[in-house]
């Protein structure tokens, strides 16, 4: 039975409440760290953690590489909340539980989202280790945190996604990566449910409909981030390439390897973009 407009209110208030005694100030972006890439936090000032086991109806991250704490702080003197370690479909949570801490962030007064991810390659041109603007996204999940009763107070029942990843940040973004002599590429996302890697006739698929990367993650959250009339960025990095592109075998090593290799130049990036 899905939850009433009215009981996640007040669970939204009651998180709210709880967040904002612990901090002083309202973030005014939001920061989805993703695997490997959560050293971010580390070069927030005043930082303050909050473990998300501590937070009142906050689901808890469970996966290897993902410290599940959202943390208050600074960026170049902006207000920001990051969230270090999401949470993935395929752990098992619902879509209104992946898509809970953007609730959140919404109801904090948060105006605009940066989402990170590591991902898999398909566009041959990609090299791991690139670090790619989201353009698009194909929602390959079979799942959408819209669907059921709309809770119109947050968003309407039909949002529009003709821009999901918005275009004057990405233009902003671009000029801002020139700025410190980083070259991102733009590309589109497709998101799968997982947790197994695609087959390679799945990667052959998603090239021919158009993807340029696939991950597990992301796209649950920048539709709740539309949704909630709030700007989306998505950054990414290429931590390997899909199967089928080169001939090897696919490790969550590989992807946590490469992920730690850029990690430095990805929160160099990251915190040049907070000023967007
Ligand atoms: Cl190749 N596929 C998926 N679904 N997620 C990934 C990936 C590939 N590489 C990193 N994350």
């Amino acid at each position: 039975m899905a939850i009433t407009e009215k009981d996640y209110a007040a669970k939204l208030a009651e998180v709210r409440h709880f967040l904002m005694e612990k901090v002083n100030n309202q973030p005014e972006m939001g920061i989805v760290l993703g695997s490997g890439l959560g050293g971010f936090a580390e070069v927030m000032e005043e930082a303050v953690s909050i473990p998300y086991r501590d937070i009142p109806h906050f689901p808890v991250s469970t996966v290897e590489g993902h410290k599940g704490e959202l943390v208050f702080g600074k960026v170049n003197g902006k207000p920001v909340v990051a969230m270090q370690g999401r949470f993935h479909y395929y752990e098992g949570y619902s879509m209104q539980e992946v898509t809970f801490p953007i609730r959140v962030m919404q109801v904090l007064g948060v105006t605009g989202l940066i989402v990170t991810n590591a991902s898999g390659g398909i566009n041959s041109s990609y090299r791991p280790g690139d670090l790619v603007l989201i353009k698009d996204h194909l929602n390959f999940m079979g799942e959408n945190p819209l669907r059921g009763a709309n809770h119109s107070n947050l968003g309407p029942r039909f949002p529009d996604l003709s821009e999901g990843y918005d275009l004057e940040w990405r233009q902003k973004a671009l000029t801002v990566a020139r700025e410190i002599g980083i070259h991102p590429q733009e590309g589109v996302y497709a998101a799968m449910s997982g947790p197994s890697y695609e087959t390679p006739a799945e990667i052959r698929y998603l090239r021919t409909v158009g993807a340029d990367l696939v991950g597990m993650s992301t796209v649950p959250e920048v539709i709740a981030t539309n949704h909630g009339g709030m700007r989306v960025l998505g950054i990414l990095c290429v931590t390997n390439m899909a199967v089928g592109i080169l001939p090897q075998r696919l490790s969550h090593a590989e992807v946590m390897e490469t992920a730690e290799r850029i990690e430095k130049q990805f929160i160099r990036f990251v915190q040049a973009l907070v000023r967007i």
